[in-house]
This record gives C-alpha cells, sequence and structure tokens, in this order.
C-alpha cells in the first residue's frame, strides 16, 4: 500500500488516472443510488394511482364490489399481482382478479386514504374510499409484489451505469496512457543517443504543457554542444600549434645525429629521438581523435574496403616486415560502406597498427571482408595475447593502455575508432582468435547497410 501511494506520489500518469477513475466511480454509485431511490419511489407513486383511478372507477360507475362483473378473468391473472376491491367493515365483498375466497379482514375502523397494513403476516397496500352511494371500499394490492416491479424496474434505471462505468474507466486509462505516450517517446529518444548526437529534440508534436521543458532541453543540448565543439577545437588547435616546434626539434636531433659525439651522448640523442617521435605520434592521434568526434561532410560515394586494406598494408608493411609478421589479406570478397575515406582509413590503420605492434615476433594477421545481416562485416585476426574480456570495454577509454605493454602508443588508437564506429552507426566486438587458448585477438566491425547508413547521417 506504502509503495502504491509513492509511485501515486511520483507518476503525474498514474495520479491522473487513479484520480479520475475514482471520480468516475464515486458520480457513478451517487448517481446510481439517487436514479434507483428515484425509479423506486416513482413506481410506488405510479402503483398508488393504479388503486386510485381503480377506486374511482368504481365510484364512477356505481359498481358494487358484491358485482359478478368485478370477477370477470378471475382464474387468468397472477396470484400475486391481484387487485383486491372489497366492501369495507362488513367483510362481504367480493375480489378483482381473485375467487371470492380471498378477501381481506380489514378493519372497519381505517379512515379514507392510502395505508400499508399488516394482515395475517403479508403486508398489503389498501386505499379506502368512500364512493357517493355512501359505500366504503377498499383497493388493495400486496406489497411484496409492488415492491419487487418497483425493484425490477429501478434496477433498469442503473443498468446502464452499470455498463457505462467500466467503459469509461477503459476510456480514461487508455486516454491518460495515450496523453503521456510523447513524452515516453521523447524520454526513450534521448535515451537512445550517442553522445555525439546532440541535435535538437522534435517538439512540434508534443503536448503545449511539455514544449518548455523540450525547448529547455534543446537549449540545453545547444550549450553542451557548443562547449564539447570548442573543447574539441582547443585541443585540435593545441595539437597543431604543438607540431610545429615539435617538427623542428625533430629535424634538430636528426641533424645532430650528424654530427661527432661520444657514445654516451649518441645514446642519450637516440632517448630524446624516441621521446620526440612519441610526441608527435600523441599530437597526430590526438589530431585524429578531435577530428573524428566531430561531425565529419558525409560521403559521396560507398568506399572499397579491400581498397582501403591495400593502402594501409602498403604503410605498414615496413613495421610488419621488422617483427617477421606473416600479414595478408584473406579471399577476395569486397564489400562497400558509406563512409568516408579519412574514417575509414583511421578505423583499418588503427586496428592493424595495433594487431602488428602487440603481436609478437614471427606472428600472423589476418584481414578479411564479408557480408553478414545485409551490412560488410570487417574482421583482424592476430596471434597476439589477445584482450581479456573484462578489459574490453576500458581499452576504449582514452590514453587506457593495458599494463604490461612493452609497445609505445598514446592509447588514443581504439578511441578513434570508437568515435568514429559510433558515428556512422557501425559495431565494433572482440574475442580471443583462439577461443581455446584464450589467445589471439579478433577485432570484428560490422558496418550497418547502406541504406541504414544514409539514413543515421542525416
Ligand atoms: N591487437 C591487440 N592485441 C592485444 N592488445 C591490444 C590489441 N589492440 C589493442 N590492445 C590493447 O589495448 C590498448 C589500447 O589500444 P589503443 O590502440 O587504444 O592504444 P595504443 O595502441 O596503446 O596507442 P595508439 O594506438 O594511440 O598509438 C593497448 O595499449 C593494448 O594494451
Ligand atoms: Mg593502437
Amino acid at each position: 500500500m506504502d509503495g502504491f501511494k509513492k509511485r501515486l506520489n511520483e507518476s503525474v500518469q498514474l495520479k491522473l488516472s487513479f484520480t479520475l477513475s475514482l471520480a468516475i466511480l464515486v458520480v457513478a454509485v451517487v448517481a446510481g443510488i439517487f436514479s434507483f431511490l428515484s425509479a423506486f419511489d416513482e413506481a410506488h407513486e405510479l402503483q398508488d394511482d393504479v388503486l386510485r383511478q381503480v377506486a374511482h372507477l368504481m365510484d364512477r360507475q356505481r359498481l358494487s364490489p358484491s358485482l359478478p362483473a368485478s370477477d370477470t378473468n378471475s382464474k387468468d391473472g397472477d396470484e400475486e399481482s391481484r387487485v383486491i376491491v372489497q366492501h369495507l367493515g362488513d367483510g362481504n365483498g367480493s375480489t378483482v382478479g381473485v375467487d371470492d375466497g380471498g378477501l381481506l379482514p380489514l378493519p372497519a375502523t381505517l379512515a379514507d386514504g392510502l395505508h400499508t397494513l399488516d394482515v395475517d403476516g403479508e403486508t398489503f397496500r389498501v386505499l379506502v374510499r368512500t364512493t357517493v352511494a355512501g359505500e366504503r371500499i377498499a383497493v388493495a394490492q400486496e406489497s411484496g409484489f409492488r415492491n419487487e416491479i418497483a425493484r425490477d424496474g429501478a434496477l433498469r434505471t442503473v443498468m446502464p451505469f452499470l455498463i457505462l462505468v467500466p467503459v469509461l474507466l477503459l476510456i480514461v486509462a487508455d486516454l491518460v496512457r495515450k496523453m503521456f505516450r510523447p513524452i515516453a517517446a521523447l524520454s526513450r529518444e534521448i535515451d537512445q543517443r550517442a553522445e555525439q548526437q546532440l541535435h535538437p529534440v522534435e517538439d512540434h508534436h508534443l503536448p503545449a504543457e511539455v514544449r518548455p521543458f523540450a525547448v529547455a532541453i534543446n537549449r540545453l543540448l545547444a550549450r553542451v554542444s557548443e562547449a564539447m565543439a570548442s573543447q574539441r577545437r582547443f585541443i585540435a588547435d593545441a595539437a597543431h600549434e604543438l607540431r610545429s616546434p615539435l617538427t623542428a626539434l625533430s629535424l634538430q636531433a636528426e641533424r645532430l645525429a650528424d654530427a661527432d659525439m661520444s657514445d654516451l651522448a649518441r645514446e642519450r640523442l637516440a632517448v630524446l629521438r624516441q621521446g620526440i617521435e612519441r610526441g608527435r605520434n600523441l599530437l597526430d592521434q590526438l589530431l585524429t581523435l578531435a577530428r573524428a568526434q566531430s561531425v565529419a561532410e558525409s560521403p559521396k560515394s560507398p568506399i572499397s574496403i579491400q581498397d582501403i586494406y591495400r593502402r594501409v598494408l602498403e604503410d605498414l608493411m615496413p613495421l610488419a616486415e621488422r617483427k617477421h609478421i606473416d600479414i595478408g589479406v584473406e579471399g577476395a570478397q569486397d564489400a562497400r560502406v558509406w563512409a568516408s575515406e579519412i574514417d575509414m582509413m583511421a578505423v583499418v590503420r588503427n586496428l592493424v597498427d595495433n594487431a602488428i605492434r602487440y603481436t609478437p615476433e614471427d606472428g600472423r594477421v589476418d584481414l578479411s571482408v564479408g557480408m553478414a545481416r545485409g551490412g560488410a562485416v570487417l574482421r583482424i585476426r592476430d596471434t597476439g595475447p589477445g584482450i581479456p574480456s573484462a578489459e574490453r570495454e576500458r581499452v576504449f577509454d582514452p590514453f587506457y593502455r593495458r599494463l604490461g605493454n612493452a609497445q609505445v602508443g598514446s592509447g588514443l588508437g581504439l578511441s578513434i575508432v570508437q568515435a568514429i564506429a559510433s558515428r556512422i552507426g557501425a559495431e565494433i566486438s572482440f574475442e580471443f582468435s583462439d577461443e581455446e587458448k584464450q589467445t589471439g585477438l579478433s577485432v570484428t566491425v560490422v558496418f550497418p547497410v547502406l541504406s541504414q547508413l544514409q539514413a543515421t547521417q542525416q
């Protein structure tokens, strides 16, 4: 009960449904009781009128209750529904609707008018009238039967309420649910967005009461988007500005290497040059990440994955040869994806670079392309140590590098791959190349079907 109260206080939808349903129920019950009672009274009123009419008729036609005419259709009528007409007081009389033996022992002292009397354990409604001829007649009917008729009639007036109330409750529940549907759809839409999707929410189909809320969200989204863009611009500008002095430093160090120097100085210079190279690599990766996170211009035509593989392999072949790694593309099947060339180069280059870098000497790296569920599937498998399941999420974090890693790197490669993948709607998954031995990394990137891709980019 407490849980329901809490939910009732928290949910406007529940509160509205509950309050409206309660209001409908209360109104229906009050209206039902009222119409039952008034219909019941009305029926009794009508029955009393019938008694009056009968008495009046007897009087006007100067009929005597003892006349044989009064017991016409005596056996046909229902025993309970009979209207008894008799002289009052002397006990001699006849009945209408029943045989002569149905007279009521009514006291002669009864005043003119309507009475409810108990006769032999049964209740009767009795009308006493003094006719013009001076006779006192009584017209009576069983109260039980009258009540039954009145109750039936009154219940019939309540019937529409009994049918309408559940229908009305269902309509209210459905209406309230429909009223809140746009809000639920709005929160679902915002919830499913990737962090780069900061475009304004559509507010024209929202109710006027909720629209200011959507407008406020849109303003916030615009501010967040602007802040993120200026942050990215700052990183890109800083990386760009740092590049020139670092290139100059690198040139100077190269020249210095040609000069005569002691072995110790040459050793130190080598370390210095490594440091400069690492700095240049970090700046390059930072620039690529900043570009990957910003919204790129839409590609003009789909691009061949085999083509990208060939160009990346041309660049990275020296690195693979240095480590005696057997690297190549499996099969000749090609697939096209709707992405920009720079994006595709960045994705494949980083994944292949990782595969070569983290695979020990004399290892093997296989690249392949396929189609599945209408989308292109790119797979890069190596014979390195692989990434344990527990760390497969974390390696996407910027600057995250696994411990015990002898390779030089900035930790930005997979962040770049993920930023591009989420922008173009691709999905990345990791597995072990050899599940049994839990070694080797197999990276799968599933690109959406071309038509889907065009839709996400709009
Ligand atoms: N093929 C792979 N085999 C084993 N470990 C990998 C592989 N690819 C990535 N990793 C692990 O994931 C970490 C993050 O990779 P990521 O490419 O983001 O950064 P990086 O290679 O260290 O630096 P960068 O690519 O920016 O020069 C790596 O440090 C490495 O430990
Ligand atoms: Mg890397």
